[in-house]
């Protein structure tokens, strides 16, 4: 699964832009920018003094292009890996990627750029920065980074120490609302996959409420083994 198909939808763009307060003094930049309606959208509803895409995918930028020429709006869209992008005049960046491999590379990029940028991302907070704002599951970082470790971080993004298998059902939830599509039919799935990765998560950082594993979380892992071969149980330590 690499995430690749995956398109934000535009109200939940809109959402993030008004979440991030995004305005007419930005220089707004999505990284891997789909069919651009987020570019469309920041220029059109949010008047940003210019609107960037980057996109590997060629297909996905000739649907940009096409999409931004139809409705007569001026962005940049450049067909190119994002780990090349000189992103230097951002003032908001929209980066919404879990892969390791990226967020690592992404990572030195962002240490370099212009005080005051600010970065959203979707789930995933950027490694051991504390953010500056959340509403779950949008989180907002601002340059240069104040770093913590992932304990401190994670209480700043749930905003408890104690964080049970309700929480972090309530939390998943609103994640699956945010990317899901409307007439998604794996919406409680990826619910019970993302719940699974908040609760270990918490659970490894000595922030799960109780020391046994809670029953549901046992059911959940047992269901993920035994119907589609998801094995989660190494990671609870
Ligand atoms: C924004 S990402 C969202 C999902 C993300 N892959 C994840 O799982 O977190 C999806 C978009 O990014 C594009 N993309 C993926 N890797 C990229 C890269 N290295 N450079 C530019 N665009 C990329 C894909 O073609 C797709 O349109």
């Amino acid at each position: 699964m690499t995430g690749d198909e995956v398109q934000l939808l535009d109200d939940s763009i809109r959402d993030i832009f008004r979440f991030a307060e995004l305005g007419k003094n930005d220089t707004f930049y999505h990284l891997g920018c789909g069919n651009g309606n987020s570019l469309a959208i920041a220029l059109q509803e949010f008047s940003v003094r210019k609107a960037v895409g980057i996109e590997k995918d060629a297909l996905k930028v000739a649907e940009a292009r096409n999409l931004l020429e139809e409705k007569n709006l001026d962005a940049e869209i450049r067909c190119q890996d994002i780990v090349e992008s000189d992103l230097s005049d951002a003032t908001m960046i929209l980066f919404w990627f879990s892969d390791m491999s990226i967020t690592e590379k992404m990572f030195s990029k962002f240490l370099k750029l212009k005080p005051g940028c600010k970065i959203i991302t979707i789930f995933d907070p950027l490694p051991e920065v504390m953010p500056e704002k959340v509403s779950f599951p949008y989180i907002l970082h601002e340059v240069p980074f104040k770093l913590v470790s992932m304990k401190e971080q994670l209480i700043k993004i749930f905003e408890t120490e104690c964080i049970d298998f309700t929480t972090a059902w309530e939390f998943a939830e609103r994640y699956t609302k945010a990317v899901g599509s409307p007439e998604a039919g794996n919406d409680r799935f990826l619910t019970i996959l993302q719940t699974m990765m908040i609760w270990i998560n918490a659970r490894n950082l000595g922030l799960s409420c109780t020391k046994e594993v809670p029953a549901p979380v046992k059911a959940y892992a047992e269901i993920l083994q035994n119907f589609f071969n998801i094995e989660v149980n190494h990671l609870i330590k």
